[in-house]
């Protein structure tokens, strides 16, 4: 009996293993599939290195307002972001337009490129299905 406990915790906890690696690789594709879609639709005004311009568009590298909850970085990119925020200690007050055209996956996937790029690694991963539920 002692014994077919233990291998059933030994195999819990190999399930619980693999299923960990397989978020890993999942999370790993998103990333570089979201590096592909932030060159087209963010880059231009947040910069390749994530830094923003000075002044006009805010960083998201190393940016404080990227630890917000994922919900708030969803809205976002879904409803754009317009009116007086501060973002590392800086106050901007530009208009980024709502990028819904985008689709859930490349929302999903630009966003866990950034939250782990430029020196963010944020816990968690953004799922499509995490953006579908917040579309109006
Ligand atoms: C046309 C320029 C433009 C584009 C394209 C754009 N943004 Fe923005 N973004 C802005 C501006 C301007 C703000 C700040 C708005 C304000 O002052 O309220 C902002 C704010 C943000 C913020 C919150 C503040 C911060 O720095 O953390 C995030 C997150 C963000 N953008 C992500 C993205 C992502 C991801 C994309 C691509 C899907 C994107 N943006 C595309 C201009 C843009």
């Amino acid at each position: 009996m002692k014994k077919l406990i233990s291998s059933m915790a030994l195999l819990t906890l190999g399930v619980l293993a693999v299923s960990f690696q397989q978020d890993k690789a999942l999370l790993k594709e998103s990333i570089a599939r979201g590096k592909e879609v932030y060159g087209m639709y963010c880059q231009n005004c947040h910069m390749e290195d994530g830094k923003g311009q000075e002044g006009v568009f805010p960083p998201l590298a190393k940016s404080d307002f990227m630890q917000k909850p994922i919900a708030e970085l969803i809205n976002v990119v879904l409803k754009g972001q317009t009116g007086a925020i501060t973002v590392n200690g800086v106050s901007f007050n530009n208009i980024m337009p709502a990028q819904d055209y985008l689709t859930s996956e490349q929302i999903a996937d630009i966003l866990n490129y950034t939250r782990n790029s430029w020196g963010n690694r944020l816990k968690g991963m953004v799922t499509p299905e995490q953006v579908n539920h917040l579309r109006e």
